[in-house]
């Protein structure tokens, strides 16, 4: 075989041989594995979380919503769900980094790394390792709905009336 007409710069004018371009092809392809991870990298910690939103929200009598909807409170980034045990309400903002996730077919989607969670916020896949987090749901004294996003709750947090 023909000497090949690639030089190494470590040996002068010598002719690289099979295994000096081996070893060059596989530095190469290592520095090329890197900058790819590198970028990745980057792209998945540029996310761009919404600021949180903080706050208590005055919504309609519980008569204005119909069992088994699910209606967008778009101020408080939160859906408010009537089933036929009550009302609860789930924040929209991503449990995994806090990104704001969009309405997609059968629930949500995550822009951000990509978790994705049913109708009313149960999680389906991640890298999200919860489902989307209840928000406090109660009344004011002229019985209309109320959500305060500052109030932590548990899980099942449920209105019942
Ligand atoms: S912020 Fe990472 S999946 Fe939503």
């Amino acid at each position: 075989m023909p000497a090949m007409l690639l030089r190494d710069p470590e040996h002068g004018d010598a002719p690289m041989d099979r295994r000096d371009f081996l070893g060059l092809l596989t530095r190469a392809f290592l520095w090329l594995s890197g900058a790819a991870g590198l970028v990745g990298l980057v792209r998945f910690l540029s996310y761009d979380p919404e600021p949180t939103i903080i706050g208590r929200y005055t919504l309609e009598p519980p008569a204005a919503y119909p069992p088994d909807s699910i209606t967008p409170i778009s101020e408080a980034r939160a859906i408010l769900v009537r089933d036929q045990v009550g009302f609860f309400a789930r924040s929209l903002v991503c449990p995994h980094l806090g990104c704001v996730v969009e309405k997609g077919d059968g629930g949500y989607q995550c822009p951000c790394h990509g978790s994705r969670f049913g109708e009313v916020g149960e999680l389906i896949s991640g890298p999200a390792k919860r489902s989307l987090d209840s928000i406090w749901l109660g009344l004011d004294e002229a019985g209309r709905l109320v959500v305060d996003v500052r109030l932590d709750v548990p899980r099942e947090w449920r209105l019942i009336l």
